[in-house]
């Protein structure tokens, strides 16, 4: 009777946990138990694309917001997404309706919004010519450009295909419109994001947070941008390392090698301990143990701690960062003397020949949604699990994200800021 019930509890526990620990892993694309299909599952970004519609709807004909978004506040955060018009798909409603949805008038009150329309004809975007899209932000940006910059830009357009040159020549334009507003922070957007509720507060948070990190380096506050996206893909381990894991594997090994010898030496009265087998038997488990640790995935054993992190690399891509306002400058002129190339790979290459700091806020607080880019080839070589290119560039700790949970930190942090002020 008792060691039935004994196994059988041994049993559910066993299910159990290999239950939780397969329902973590699913979802961590640097582990062996990796499961496309649960993991690119949309979870919390359903719920907040469904916020940010009825917050649309329901504000955007409010004189009362249109009032108060001209608010005379001092600025904190000037926010730019650049827009381009995509066939037969529509993201920026969500990306301006997620970032704005749920923000306390105050908050709103310090965010000058900023969306650029880069084409020459601004008309041939659809989001231009409705009327939520002015009544909600502050700027609704064209180019404003003489003549022979226009036909450049034209040109441009019709050479198509990567857009290496107009690209760059875009996010310039618009960091230029947010540096002139001499708001101390600037955060660039791509347009087919989700951010979550109080994404604003906690960067605003990690901005601090990465300026005491930033001086605690290098004796300045200066870094060069806070990354409010990144995939966990590129964050697993990693093949230079592998001497590191070899060593720690070694002494892992050692140590519980030593630990049998000392069993067998303090306990010589059970027998089956002596035999040669039980040492091999002893040995393999040990090596077995060491390489679930590995198969497991690195985001599942060793994840990145909530708040702010170094990430000098394999932070991909370019959904989301903030940069202090002389820093996107610097690297504006740096751009512009590049002239061609992509965003991101440009700025990862300016960081490192000046050694900038670069920073991340975890968990991310923007989701990328888009599921067709608008310049490259969605299903060529670099796609995978049956999906496109710009559907594996995921996020899959936002998925997890409990509304109701980050509707109470936010109306906690609104609260205690009244009571401060
Ligand atoms: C704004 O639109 C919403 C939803 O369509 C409606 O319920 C509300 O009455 C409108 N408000 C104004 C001031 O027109
Ligand atoms: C935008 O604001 C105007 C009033 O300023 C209002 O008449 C219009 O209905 C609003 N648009 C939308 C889509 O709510
Ligand atoms: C502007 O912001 C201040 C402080 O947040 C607030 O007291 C005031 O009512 C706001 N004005 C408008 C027009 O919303």
């Amino acid at each position: 009777m008792y060691p039935r019930l004994l196994s059988a509890v041994l049993a559910f526990v066993a299910l159990a946990t290999v239950y939780s620990i397969h329902s973590v892993t699913s979802r961590d694309p640097t582990s062996l138990f990796f499961n496309p299909r649960t993991a690119y599952a949309p979870a919390y970004s359903t719920i907040r694309k469904e916020q940010a519609e009825a917050f649309i709807t329901t504000t955007a004909n409010s004189t009362d917001y249109i009032n108060a978004k001209k608010n005379e506040t001092k600025k904190k955060l000037c926010v730019g997404i650049p827009s381009i018009a995509r066939e037969g798909v529509r993201y920026l409603r969500d990306s301006v309706g997620s970032l704005l949805a749920g923000l306390t008038p105050e908050e709103r009150s310090e965010i000058h919004f900023v969306v650029f329309i880069p084409h020459s004809d601004p008309t041939i975007h659809p989001a231009y010519t409705e009327d939520w899209l002015p009544n909600l932000t502050n700027e609704l940006l064209v180019y404003d450009l003489p003549e022979d910059q226009l036909n450049h830009v034209k040109q441009m357009e019709e050479e198509g295909g990567l857009y290496l040159e107009k690209g760059i020549f875009d996010y310039n334009y618009v960091v230029k419109a947010c540096h002139k507003q001499e708001i101390p922070y600037i955060a660039i957007f791509e347009d087919d994001i989700v951010a979550m509720d109080g994404w604003y507060h906690r960067t605003l948070a990690a901005i601090t947070e990465a300026e005491t990190l930033s001086a605690l380096k290098k004796e300045s506050p200066d870094f060069l941008y806070l990354r409010l996206f990144y995939t966990e893909e590129f964050l697993g381990w990693n093949s230079e390392s592998w001497g590191t894991y070899l060593m720690y594997s070694s002494v892992a090994f050692a140590i519980l090698v030593s630990l049998f010898a000392y069993l067998r030496a303090k306990t010589p009265s059970t027998k089956w301990i002596l035999t040669n087998r039980a040492s091999l038997a002893w040995s393999s488990l040990c090596v077995t143990l060491i390489a679930l640790y590995f198969a497991l995935g690195r985001a599942t054993v060793l994840p990145l701690p909530a708040g702010v992190n170094y990430m000098p690399q394999f932070g991909c891509c370019a959904q989301g960062f903030v940069f202090p306002r002389n820093k996107a400058i610097e690297l504006v002129r740096y751009l512009e003397e590049r002239r061609v190339g992509f965003v991101d790979v440009l700025t990862e290459e300016y960081a490192d020949k000046n050694d900038e700091l670069r920073w991340a806020i975890t968990p991310s607080v923007i989701q990328h949604v888009g599921r067709k880019s608008s310049k490259v080839d969605d299903f060529g070589p670099q796609s995978k699990h049956g999906l496109s290119v710009a559907e594996t560039i995921w996020n899959f700790a936002f998925e997890k994200y409990s509304s109701e949970q980050l509707r109470r930190e936010h109306r906690g942090v609104a609260q205690r800021k009244k009571k401060d002020s």
